[in-house]
């Protein structure tokens, strides 16, 4: 088991939700936390109740949209700490549409903040890993890249399925070279992801992977990422009756699609 104890460990956008249940689980378990955000007065409230819970924290301005952001994190990083331990790539924007409203500048915004982050994350911090001969990886996917449940977002779920392609990827080339990764993908959990949500066209009713799945707590999840890295387990689902469909959506993918397209009338 690798502990977190004592690790220097960047979570991006962990001002709120899941990534705020992150930083805390990280926090509470010994390592040194820096909460990063495009929202400065979050991260610096997170990084307090870090510290008031007697850990040790540090909130930095990310845009992870932007090509030098992390960059300049790891630049900010080595010089504060002189190293990185964990990147947790989690900041990420949803939208919503029928696929022919959706506007191709959504279409960039999307795609630029949920996943080419994680690809700038990895540019960045991979050769300072390979270097160390150690680090871990977390990248945030969502059960939207596992599979097609509604139709109205798209984008999302399309960066989704890369994040958890390049997770994979990057787990073959990495892994054997001591770094860790871990693909959290969550199912439903309570945080303030749909509350600033473009919506474009008409509406669409809102549907989830399933009634099956509970609404999740964001520091719960935040609890069984931070055993998932220490455990060094690469896929990290919020539920695990998401098996269940994967498995028979690869047992007859035509059926699947149908009795999707069943349960829409
Ligand atoms: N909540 C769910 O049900 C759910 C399900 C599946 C996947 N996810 C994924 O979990 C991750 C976290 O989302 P959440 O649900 O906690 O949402 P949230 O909105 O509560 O938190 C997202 C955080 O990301 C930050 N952020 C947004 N754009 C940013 C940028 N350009 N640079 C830096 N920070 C930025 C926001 O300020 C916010 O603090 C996302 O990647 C999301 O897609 C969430």
């Amino acid at each position: 088991m690798n502990s977190v104890q004592g690790k220097v460990a960047v979570v991006t956008g962990a001002a709120s939700g899941i990534g705020r249940g992150c930083a805390r689980a990280l926090g509470a378990r010994g390592a040194i936390v820096v909460v990063a955000d495009i929202d400065v007065a979050g991260s610096h409230v997170v990084a307090q109740e870090i510290q008031a819970a007697g850990g040790s924290a540090l909130a930095v301005r990310i845009d992870v949209g932007e090509d030098s952001s992390f960059e300049e994190l790891k630049t900010q990083l080595l010089a504060e700490f002189g190293r990185a331990d964990i990147v947790m790539n989690n900041a990420g924007v949803i939208t919503r549409g029928l696929p022919e409203h959706i506007p191709l500048e959504e279409w960039h915004r999307v795609i630029n903040v949920n996943l080419f982050s994680v690809v700038r994350s990895h540019a960045a911090f991979l050769p300072l890993f390979l270097k160390q001969g150690s680090g871990h990886f977390v990248n945030t996917a969502s059960f939207a890249g596992l599979m097609s449940y509604s139709y109205d977002r798209m984008p999302y779920s399309a960066s989704k399925a890369a994040i958890i392609q390049i997770s994979e990827g990057l787990a073959l080339y990495a892994k054997p070279q001591g770094i860790g990764v871990t693909v959290l993908c969550p199912g439903p959990v309570a945080t303030n992801i749909g509350k600033n949500m473009p919506s474009f066209g008409p509406d669409t009713p809102t549907r989830g992977p399933g009634p099956q799945f509970q609404m999740r707590d964001a520091q719960e999840v935040g609890n069984e990422v931070v055993d998932a890295i220490e455990a060094g387990q690469f896929w990290l689902p919020t539920d695990y009756q998401i098996r269940e469909i994967l498995v028979s959506r690869a047992a007859d993918w035509d059926a699947y699609v149908d009795r999707q397209i069943e349960s829409m009338k």
